[in-house]
């Protein structure tokens, strides 16, 4: 007999079937036992009497095994409306265990919250198995799902970019990878795929976009991880408002579909200048929200008109406040030299082409309109203290690439992490992740970072100093 997921029994009143899955709980009433069975789909009473009340004593909390029976309807009074199996319960007929468990090293019928979390981390695959942590993988799914369907069906595609790749600046350290047949090279990680996605620009590809893993070395936090997921995307020809309204419907549409149960503060998202959030609210992600009780509000807004660069003390030079790609405003229509000329000698004085997208007090997002002419972008590199041999090293093939004919484009990339995260009122996105980092950037489960054999690092080329 064919297996069914657990949900499906209701269909099946009167019916025999078979069912697969974990002990929930087990209650044991001396002539009669009752389990509750779990798959994905849900949970099952399932009744052990009479003859078939000895094959069920043995059964135990987390035991893999599979059931046929009959699916009865439930008397009335008897009917469980906390389980979405409750009009009917299973009478066992044949049981088969098909694995033992070891006790787990917590239970997994509470939201888990109480338990701490380097146990849930070690143990994740158990923790999974929690009503929670399932339904917010399934939100999670649903959500990046969405976005490829809404991007799909507005001519973008989907274009996967290296992973082993070259740093691409976005403000952090990065991941680096030996590389065995260069001793003594390193590949990077991604930060974004920034560079690359602009490069499909200059390859006429138009619309692109990619549910991208991006990786960055710096200490986590409650909405930070080593490694996260953007929903990267890059128009050519844009305005910014039209970057800008492709997201205010992709997530209004998405809300709507997905989680109908919240409500958005205001439509159209607001669009704030920089100038006016620090003014007003001392914050570049100011929560909008009319009611910060309510579970079920969501303030998305724009901030717009970000300082193009901010001076770094500690290293003592101008950065730029998104990264080096954004095109920095021209409001006086300045000619190039006299724009370049200007921009070395006041950066301070410019705004750039930058939007954030902010949602009940988190940054979900952020792009801009790039800087498309390769002498202005070289200038960019130069106020930011690149010495011009280094430009070439690091972003001379960006700026060899627009040489060859490069659209104007822009962009932005939504952390989507951090907006499941805000979906399900979780406290971080390791509740949202299914196999987060510690703070320290440890995985325990894995027990990764580990050390490697010295035969690897023979053929790396690495020795370690003492
Ligand atoms: P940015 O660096 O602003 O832009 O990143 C975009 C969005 O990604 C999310 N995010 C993170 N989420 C979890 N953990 C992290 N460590 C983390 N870092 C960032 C945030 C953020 O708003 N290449 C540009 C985009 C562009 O210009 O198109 C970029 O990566 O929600």
């Amino acid at each position: 007999m064919e297996r069914i997921n657990i949900l499906d029994t209701t269909k099946h009143a009167g019916e025999k079937v078979k069912v697969c899955g974990w002990v929930h709980t087990r209650r044991d009433h001396g002539k009669i036992i009752f389990i509750d069975l779990r798959d994905r789909s849900g949970l099952l009473q399932v009744v052990f009497g009479d003859e078939t009340f000895k094959m069920a004593q043995e059964l135990r909390s987390e035991w893999v095994i599979s059931i046929e029976g009959t699916i009865n309807k439930r008397p009335e009074k008897m009917i469980n409306p906390n389980l979405k199996t409750g009009t009917v319960e299973m009478v066992a007929e044949k049981l088969e265990i098909l694995n033992k468990a070891e006790t787990p090293p917590f239970s997994v019928d509470t939201d888990g919250y109480e338990i701490g979390e380097d146990n849930r981390l070690k143990y994740r695959y158990i923790d999974i198995r929690r009503e929670r942590m399932k339904d917010n993988l399934v939100l999670r799914h649903k959500v990046i799902q969405f976005i490829r369907n809404f991007l799909s069906d507005n001519a973008f595609v989907e274009i996967e970019t290296p992973i082993l790749t070259k740093s691409t600046p976005e403000g952090a350290r990065d991941y680096v990878v030996p590389s065995r047949l260069s001793h003594g090279k390193f590949y990077a990680l991604p930060q974004s795929p920034q560079q690359y996605k602009q490069l499909l620009m200059v390859a006429g590809m138009e619309k692109y976009f990619q549910i991208a893993r991006c990786f960055r070395d710096e200490d986590s936090r409650g909405d930070r991880q080593p490694e996260f997921t953007q929903l990267d995307v890059e128009i050519s020809f844009p305005t910014q408002e039209e970057i800008l309204s492709l997201m205010e419907k992709l997530y209004t549409e998405l809300v709507k579909e997905i989680m109908p149960e919240k409500h958005i503060t205001q439509t159209p998202f607001p669009r704030l200048t920089y100038e006016e959030v620090m003014k007003k609210y001392n914050s570049d992600k100011p929560d909008l929200r009319k009611n910060k009780e309510d579970k079920n509000e969501l303030a998305f807004a724009f901030v717009v008109d970000f300082p193009a660069f901010e001076w770094k003390e500690t290293e003592k030079r101008w950065d730029a406040v998104h990264h080096p790609f954004t095109r920095t405003q021209n409001k006086r229509n300045l000619k190039e030299k006299e724009f370049i000329d200007e921009m070395k000698k006041n950066p301070d004085k410019f705004l750039a082409h930058q939007y954030d997208f902010v949602c009940n007090g988190y940054e979900i997002g952020g792009g801009s309109i790039r800087e498309h002419n390769p002498r202005i972008l070289q200038a960019v590199f130069e106020v930011m203290g690149n010495a011009k041999e280094d430009i070439k090293e690091k972003f001379g093939h960006i700026l060899e690439a627009f040489e060859y004919g490069v659209p104007p484009h822009g962009g932005i990339a939504t952390g989507i992490d951090r907006f499941v995260m805000i979906l399900k009122n979780e406290p971080s996105i390791r509740e949202v992740i299914a196999f987060p980092k510690t703070g320290d950037g440890r995985d325990l489960m894995m027990n990764s970072p580990s050390t490697i054999d010295k035969q690897q690092l023979k053929e790396l080329g690495i020795k370690f100093g003492k």
